[in-house]
């Protein structure tokens, strides 16, 4: 497996651990702030989910069509991104127009993603006989 995935693995994992643990923090309080759930919802869905599905998409999805990943360069920089944009997004919430910034950086991300997985996907031209 390359780097590129396991380094998006274990910040998957690292993510899914911190949201868990803020989970249990809400369920034991009366009522919890917002900000705490904002937190909680996309650490989990940005972090432990999206970067699961990068980690193990950059390794198996281009092997499907029996090829590499077409910018595995791209790849890295998508995950300083990924990880940039998520950090900023839930620790910045309410403060403008820095959450925007890290937004924008986190779609940029995404972007980088869908773009690398689908040239890397369209399947070779059949060989001519
Ligand atoms: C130890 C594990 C977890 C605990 C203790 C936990 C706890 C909680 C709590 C207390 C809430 C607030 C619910 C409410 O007030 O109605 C919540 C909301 C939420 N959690 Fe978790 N959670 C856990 C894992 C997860 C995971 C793995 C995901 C997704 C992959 C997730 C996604 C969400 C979402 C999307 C919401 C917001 C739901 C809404 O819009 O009302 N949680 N969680
Ligand atoms: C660039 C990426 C994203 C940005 C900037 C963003 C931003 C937001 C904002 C502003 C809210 C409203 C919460 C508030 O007012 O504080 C929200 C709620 C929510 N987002 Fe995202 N989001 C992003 C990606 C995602 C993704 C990828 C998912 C799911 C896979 C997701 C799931 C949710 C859910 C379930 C809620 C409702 C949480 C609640 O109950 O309050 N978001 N998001």
């Amino acid at each position: 497996m390359s780097p590129l995935s396991k380094n998006f693995l274990r910040a998957s994992l690292i993510y899914f651990m911190i949201s868990a643990i803020l989970g249990i923090i809400m369920v034991s309080m009366k009522s919890y702030p917002a900000q705490l759930l904002f937190t909680h919802v996309h650490l989990n869905l940005l972090g432990w989910m999206s970067m699961m599905i990068f980690g193990v998409g950059y390794h198996i999805l281009p092997r499907f069509t029996g090829r590499p990943l077409a910018y595995p360069k791209i790849g890295n920089l998508q995950f300083y991104l990924a990880n940039i944009g998520l950090v900023g997004l839930v620790s910045f919430r309410p403060i403008h127009p820095l959450v925007e910034i890290f937004a924008g950086i986190e779609v940029i991300s995404i972007g980088l993603f869908v773009v690398n997985i689908w040239v890397s996907t369209i399947p070779p031209k059949p060989e001519p006989e």
